[in-house]
């Protein structure tokens, strides 16, 4: 069975982040596709001080559960990555995720390589184009496979929500069987 990892990039509890995930998920499971969430927020991640202590030890020197993390990536065939855009960016939580295990997968031998990415994005108004750039370049630079389904991205003009953007919150099926269709649990005639 294939396993995927969604990383909710997002600082704020019941996110348009997490919405986009669940979406993603639900869909994901029709096709026998296995998903754990992972909600940055609960990590309180540190930021890499560059020390390269990884590439010696196999390790980060930090305690808060990245190593662990490290180590579930290595047995899933890939990951979703989703945020917010903060500022025309990702947010800090994501960064400080892709900074360290793009780090930690390079100090175990480029173990990333051939794995498997899918990138989301939400915003209040601009920048999702931004946000589905650092992703997607984040996996090129780590040798991952990304799946692409037209931007998965969604904004949340009315009330920081995204349930009107009925159009983005259809984009993470398409996502999940984009990665049906690459791993072949999905035939590719059109519907
Ligand atoms: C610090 C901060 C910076 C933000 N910067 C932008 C921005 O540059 N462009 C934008 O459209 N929305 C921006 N937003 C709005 C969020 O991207 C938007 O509310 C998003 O839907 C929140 O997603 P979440 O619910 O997954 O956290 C910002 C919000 C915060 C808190």
């Amino acid at each position: 069975m294939k396993t995927l990892l969604t990383i909710n990039g997002s600082p704020r509890p019941n996110s348009n982040s997490a919405r986009m995930l669940e979406a993603f998920e639900k869909a994901a499971a029709k096709y026998g596709i296995r998903t754990r969430r992972v909600n940055l927020l609960e990590m309180d991640l540190q930021m890499c001080r560059g020390c390269l202590s990884c590439f010696k030890t196999g390790k980060c020197i930090h305690k808060d559960g990245l190593n662990e993390l490290m180590t579930e990536i290595k047995n899933a065939d890939g990951v979703v990555l989703a945020s917010p855009v903060y500022y025309g960016s990702v947010t800090a939580q994501l960064k400080s995720f892709m900074d360290r295990i793009g780090l930690l997968g390079e100090a175990h031998g480029r173990s990333l390589r051939g794995k498997v990415g899918g990138s989301i994005s939400v915003a209040r108004r601009w920048g999702h184009l931004m946000v589905q750039a650092e992703e997607m370049l984040w996996f090129d630079r780590v040798e991952m496979v990304h799946v692409g389904c037209g931007w998965c991205s969604a904004t949340s003009t009315n009330e920081n929500d995204i349930s009107g953007d009925t159009e983005g919150l259809g984009y993470p099926g398409r996502l999940a069987e984009n990665f049906a269709l690459l791993w072949g649990l999905k035939d590719g005639q059109e519907q």
